[in-house]
């Protein structure tokens, strides 16, 4: 294992979770669809668990929370981009369209989130000692929250881009209605909206 790589990760990690914080208050402000906002009110609640699980997972590596390292300073100039993109959209309007790029943003922004998790998951399969297990346990705990907060923002952004396209779309996004956490669950779902419009 390349430890300096894994620490970057780690930092990584905790800015992905930080920025997703603001991203998902920013989201909520655009949020229209009563089922969305309370999914993103949902997984704002989660995001600040996981910044707090990554906080105890880099303690536990005996590593700086706050040091600096250039990967984590572009992750953090992402985050802070879609939050300004958020706020002009819900300044500028129409409250459609700042929703879309909302779910959009959110989509982003998970997809890296997800990528993060899913390291993290490989990492922990090789991990011996205290570390491993702090950082294993953290695993276990978000592993099924990231499937869905990315499965399920990818569903959002498509169905609300079909319905304002004017066609026929599922709302809550099939993702949703099946509780899917996995890309087979993802693609099964996509296969349901082709069969019900
Ligand atoms: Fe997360």
């Amino acid at each position: 294992m390349n430890d300096d790589q894994l620490h970057e990760l780690l930092y990584q990690a905790l800015e992905t979770e930080l920025g997703g914080v603001h991203i998902y208050e920013a989201a909520i402000q655009c949020a229209k669809d009563d089922d969305l906002r309370e999914e993103w009110e949902k997984y704002h609640r989660q995001t600040t668990r996981h910044v707090e699980l990554v906080e105890g997972a880099l303690a536990a590596f005996g590593l700086d929370p706050s040091l600096e390292t250039p990967g984590r300073r572009a992750v953090r100039r992402i985050g802070v981009s879609l939050v300004e993109v958020l706020q002009t959209a819900l300044a500028e309007g129409p409250p459609e369209a700042a929703q879309l790029i909302a779910a959009e943003c959110v989509t982003l922004a998970e997809t890296k989130d997800h990528l993060n998790w899913e390291l993290i998951g490989e990492v922990v399969k090789h991990l011996k000692g205290n570390a491993g297990k702090v950082l294993r346990a953290a695993f276990a705990e978000v592993e099924e929250q990231e499937d869905e907060h990315l499965y399920h923002a990818t569903g959002w952004s498509r169905e609300l881009w079909i319905d304002s396209l004017g066609m026929p779309a599922v709302l809550p996004p099939p993702e949703e209605q099946k509780d899917v956490k996995t890309a087979i669950g993802a693609a099964r779902a996509k296969q349901v909206r082709a069969e019900m419009t």
